[in-house]
Order: structure tokens, then C-alpha cells, then sequence
């Protein structure tokens, strides 16, 4: 969601502000731009489209400057256009690259325009650059100019800017939205995702709510938002080149697929016993906190909701305990009663979600037993603002559509019910069966890689349909609407998915020979349910896609049945999830798709 960085060195920093950029395109691709302050003005360049184009530009004008900016967009208010790119300048003296937004932007236009600033883009961020502007006339210094003006924004910003008159300086501000500095040799820099600066930066120092910061090539200094000077924490973060590179895939999301295996390995490695989960595996009092436990309220988006739906029946079953799921950008907006003893579950990949962050901060305001967090990104503002938290170690996922986080949420999920379970003393020989199924996850993901043979032969015909639906009972009602958006937001195909006992209620209207129908069939108490109703999709002469093993293998004339490894009671959901990914992968690669950068999509999405 528009990544941001700044760079100010002893070398010159276009080439390094250009591959910061790259490694940050999967926060949107809508537009990118960068300004160098160089001798007599600053240099500005922006592109529409990709940072690629960008990188043309930069080849064709070759700019010197030892201090800049750069911007990769997700659009919000105004279309793509060069206008509406960053950085955003006022009276050519300063600009600004900002992420997030400025919710009462009507208000500051209005009287930026009674001050006679020329207000050019559509946007919420060119109004920073002017106010900025506005107060640096007044106060003379640009850092408390920027101070003076964040006092007027209302919203989410991480800002990095630079001033004509102060050449070798960036300053930056966050309030909300992800931001950090990096230090380097002779250098520093400012980011919105460490993985920008990763290769050039030694340390970070990760900025809080509230706190400015001016930095040089030699020198970082940090301001809370009572101005008073500061200094944060150095952080160590593990950001490594193999982890942002695509190691040989076409794609990251084909690599991220195939890592699974080694991913869920690092989320449950370390955190079991030999027939339950260690203790306090969600930090410090998680255990003793856990034994309270009535009830869950699990918020989150997208895939990551996906992932507490199909928990849900693991805690029922495993501890017990009654489970709420919203969406996260709903949730706070219901006033939701709080029974006594509940648990606040936030999950979520990046951990910067806004709608995500919303709800754990409003839930906070509420009588809930404490909140634990599931998450990926260690240094996320979620990791932050947890009671508790489990980090799923999946390692950076930079293909938009989500793919190892989800089954590590799963398993991180599992381990969860299993470790409440745990402190309330229930079910000991169902937490000794999911340990041992969690245990064994690894090598089944592995196995179903060899799938990829069935898939092959099953993709031209999806691919050349524009729609489809996914069956699934129980839990994997949820692993199938899982399935049917990764198809959706990679391929453009239109994808429900339906609780197969839901088909004869209307969506069975829509089966005929040009519909392809996907349905997940494992050997659970269902199974006999879930095979009549895929007789009536056969009986309406629906094609047919089965995942299942022997028990619910189906003679289908239309279609194919393809068989499963052998799964456990509790990792069949997890080893199911792997074809659908691969399923969705492929038809998107026939189809020809920007599948790492679906259209109108970004990952971590900063605004609400
Ligand atoms: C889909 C996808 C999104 C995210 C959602 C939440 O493939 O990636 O639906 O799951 O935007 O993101 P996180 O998990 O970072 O909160």
C-alpha cells in the first residue's frame, strides 16, 4: 500500500533509491517517482505504471544527487496518472513521498487554496508538501515546519521529505503507517519495509507513533511527539537477498508455494513437545492467561480470515470453546458485547493491515481477557500492540496473493487451541493426535507438490472459463473460499465457493457444461453428505474437479478425480490448501496474468 524511502549518502543514491523501490512494488504498482536534491534545484521523474518505467527514465536522464526520495503507489484518492504520482512538491523547494491517509484533506485544501497555494494532483499527500511549505515560511526550519504541519493531519502518514535549502538531509515522520531508519556506512536511510534497505542498511531503528526524524549521511536523530530528541532501540532485522530474490521460480508466488514445507516447519519448530505444545509458546503468562479462556473473538481480513474460519472447529473441538469471526473492517463498527473471559485473536501477514491494527486497538478499549496476535512480520505494528503473540516465521511473502502465510497462520492457529487446551487440562489425547498431525505437515506439503502432474491436465479448461465454484463441508467450506480467491485475484476469474449442502438452495441454477466446479472431499464425517451433493452438480451435467482419496473417490464422466496424499484428522485443511494455490497459480500463468501484481491490488493495506 505505496511503499516510500529516502536516502541521503557520500555516494550518489539514485540506483539504490530505484532497487529499494523494486523490493517494495508489492506494496502497489500503480505509479513510482523519485526526487534527487541536487546542486541548483531538485530533480523529479515519475512514471506511470511500474518502477521498471521509472528505471527506463532514470537510464535515459542520468541524474547525480547524493540525497532523495522515491515512491512506488497504490492509488487511493486521484487514478494513476503522472499528476497524481510522487513525490508531491510545493514552490519547487520541498517534496514529499508519503504513505497512508489524510482524512480531513477536504478541510487543508480548502485553506491551503485561501493561501494561495496551487494545488495540482488529486490527491490527499500533495497537501503534506504544501503545508510543510506553509509553516517552513513561518518557522524557517524544515523539521519543525513538518512538526507544526503533522499537527494538522488527521489519519495514517509515514512521510520522508527533502527541502531544496537542505541539501544531504531527509526527514521523515510516522503516525500509523510502517516506518523506519536504517543505518548505514557514510549513509542513512528511511523506509516503509526494511526488505528496501536491507542490503545497504547495518541496523534499523524502527520509528514509533508520533516521532519525527532528520537524518544525514553521518548523523540520525529521532523526535517523540512531544519534540523532546530521542533515541529508539537498534534493531537487528533478518532480511536476507535469497529471501527477496525468486531463486529461479517464474514467480515469487510459485516460490512461496513451494516453500511451504520449510515454512511451516519454522512455525511449529521449537514450540513442541512430544505430545502437546510447550508452554507459553505466545510469550511470557500465555499459559497461565490461557486457562481463563470462555470464548475467541478472531478478527482479520481476507486470507487471514480465511484461516480463523477454518480454526474455528479446531477450538471448538479441541478446547472447547465457542468462537466469533469477523471480517476486521466490520467488526468495531457492530459494538460487539463481550462476554466475560474472552480472547481477542488478531491475525494477520503483514501485521500493518489497517482495518486489523483498528480492531485491535478498539478491542483494547474493551473488557477482553487480552489479546494475542498471529502474525508474520516481527517488526509490524501488531507484534507491537499484542498482549500476546505467535510469530509464524514464514519468511518475507512478496507475491500479493498470500500463500505460505496462510497455512503457517494454520498451523499457528492449531498450535493455539491445542495450547489452551493445555492450560484448561482437556482433551489430552486430541492434543497428542494434532501435535503429531502438526508435526507431520511438513512432509505431506511436500507430497502434495506432486499434484502439480493432475492440475496440468485440469487447467486449459478452467482457465478458459469465466467463472467457477468451490464445494467444500466444514472446514473446508473455508479452505474452498480460500481456493476461490486465490483464483479470483490472480486469474480474473469470477470464484464462490458454497457449503455443498448450500448448492441446492441456488447456486445449483448456475451448473451447466461452461461452469467448472472444484470440491474438496476428504475422508470426514461429511463425506457421505458432500458426495450427494456432487450427484446433483453430476445429475445438471457440471464438470467436475474432486480432491478427496480413496473413501470419496467419485466416478466422474465430466471432469477428474484427483487423490490426496493420506492426511491426519487435523492437517488435512492445511495439505488441502497446497492444490488450490497450485490450481489458481497455473490457470493464472495460461491466462497470461501480472500474477505476482494482480491488477488493483497491493499487499499490506495500509488504509481503511
Ligand atoms: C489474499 C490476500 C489478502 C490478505 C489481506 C490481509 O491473497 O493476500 O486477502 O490476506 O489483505 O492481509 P494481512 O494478512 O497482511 O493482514
Amino acid at each position: 500500500m505505496c511503499g516510500i524511502i529516502g536516502a541521503t549518502s557520500s555516494r550518489s543514491v539514485g540506483k539504490i533509491l530505484i532497487k529499494g523501490l523494486q523490493l517494495m512494488e508489492y506494496r502497489g504498482y500503480d505509479s513510482a517517482g523519485i526526487a534527487l536534491n541536487q546542486k541548483e534545484q531538485v530533480f523529479r521523474l515519475r512514471a506511470l505504471g511500474k518502477v521498471s518505467n521509472l528505471e527506463e527514465m532514470m537510464v535515459e536522464h542520468k541524474p547525480k544527487a547524493k540525497t532523495g526520495i522515491a515512491h512506488t503507489r497504490w492509488a487511493t484518492h486521484g487514478e494513476p496518472s503522472e499528476d497524481n504520482a510522487h513525490p508531491h512538491g510545493s514552490n519547487d523547494e520541498v517534496y514529499i513521498v508519503h504513505n497512508g491517509i489524510i482524512e480531513n484533506h477536504e478541510s487543508i485544501r480548502a485553506r491551503l487554496k485561501k493561501e494561495g497555494y496551487k494545488i495540482i494532483s488529486q490527491t490527499d499527500s500533495e497537501l503534506i508538501a504544501h503545508l510543510i511549505h506553509f509553516y517552513k515560511q513561518k518557522l524557517g526550519k524544515t523539521t519543525q515546519a513538518m512538526i507544526e504541519a503533522t499537527k494538522e493531519l488527521k489519519g495514517a502518514y509515514s512521510i520522508a521529505v527533502i527541502d531544496k535549502d537542505k541539501k544531504g538531509k531527509v526527514f521523515a515522520a510516522r503516525q500509523k503507517s510502517p516506518l523506519l531508519i536504517g543505518r548505514g556506512i557514510e549513509e542513512n536511510f528511511v523506509a516503509s519495509d526494511p526488505l528496501a534497505i536491507a542490503s545497504v542498511a547495518e541496523g534499523f531503528y524502527l520509528l514509533e507513533d508520533g516521532d519525527f526524524a532528520e537524518i544525514s549521511k553521518d548523523k540520525i536523530k529521532i523526535f517523540d511527539e512531544t519534540s523532546k530528541e530521542v533515541q529508539r532501540n537498534e534493531t537487528l532485522i533478518e532480511a536476507t537477498a535469497t529471501a527477496t530474490s525468486r531463486g529461479g521460480y517464474k514467480h515469487f508466488m510459485e516460490k512461496e508455494i513451494y516453500e511451504q514445507p520449510e515454512s511451516v516447519g519454522n512455525t511449529i519448530n521449537g514450540r513442541l513437545g512430544e505430545n502437546d505444545v510447550l508452554n507459553n509458546i505466545f510469550g511470557l503468562g500465555s499459559s497461565d492467561a490461557f486457562k481463563e479462556v470462555k470464548r475467541i473473538q478472531f478478527v482479520a481480513c481476507g486470507t487471514s480470515l480465511h484461516a480463523a474460519k477454518t480454526a474455528r472447529k479446531w477450538f471448538e473441538d479441541i478446547c472447547e470453546t465457542p468462537c466469533y469471526i469477523d471480517f476486521a473492517s466490520e467488526y468495531r463498527y457492530r459494538n460487539p458485547l463481550v462476554e466475560e473471559n474472552t480472547l481477542f485473536v488478531s491475525i494477520s501477514q503483514s501485521g500493518e493491515t489497517a482495518d486489523t491494527l483498528a480492531a485491535l486497538e478498539y478491542a483494547k478499549s474493551k473488557e477482553y481477557l487480552g489479546a494475542v496476535s498471529i502474525c508474520n512480520v516481527p517488526t509490524s505494528t501488531m507484534a507491537r500492540d499484542a498482549d500476546w503473540k505467535m510469530f509464524t516465521n514464514a519468511g518475507p511473502e512478496i507475491g500479493v496473493a498470500s500463500t505460505k502465510a496462510f497455512t503457517t497462520q494454520l498451523a499457528a492457529l492449531l498450535m493455539l487451541a491445542i495450547s489452551i487446551a493445555k492450560s484448561q487440562d482437556i482433551n489430552k489425547d486430541k492434543r497428542a493426535e494434532a501435535t503429531q498431525d502438526l508435526r507431520n505437515t511438513p512432509s505431506l506439503l511436500q507430497e502434495a507438490f506432486a499434484l502439480k502432474a493432475d492440475i496440468d491436465q485440469i487447467t486449459e479448461n478452467i482457465a478458459s472459463k469465466n467463472n467457477a465454484l468451490y464445494l467444500g463441508r466444514g472446514m473446508f467450506f473455508s479452505i474452498a473460499q480460500e481456493g476461490a480467491l486465490k483464483l479470483k485475484e490472480i486469474s480474473y476469474i469470477h470464484a464462490e465457493a458454497y457449503p455443498a449442502g448450500e448448492l441446492k438452495h441456488g447456486p445449483l441454477a448456475l451448473v451447466d457444461d461452461k461452469i467448472p466446479v472444484v470440491a474438496l472431499a476428504p475422508e470426514d464425517s461429511l463425506v457421505e453428505k458432500l458426495l450427494s451433493n456432487l450427484e446433483e452438480v453430476k445429475a445438471r451435467g457440471g464438470t467436475l474437479y474432486v480432491f478427496g482419496n480413496a473413501k470419496s473417490k467419485i466416478e466422474i464422466k465430466r471432469g477428474k478425480f484427483i487423490k490426496m496424499p493420506e492426511c491426519g484428522t487435523y492437517n488435512a485443511p492445511i495439505v488441502y490448501t497446497v492444490p488450490l494455490q497450485l490450481l489458481a497459480y497455473e490457470v493464472a500463468c495460461h491466462r497470461g496474468t501480472d500474477l505476482d501484481q494482480p491488477r488493483n491490488l497491493a499487499k499490506s493495506v495500509t488504509v481503511e
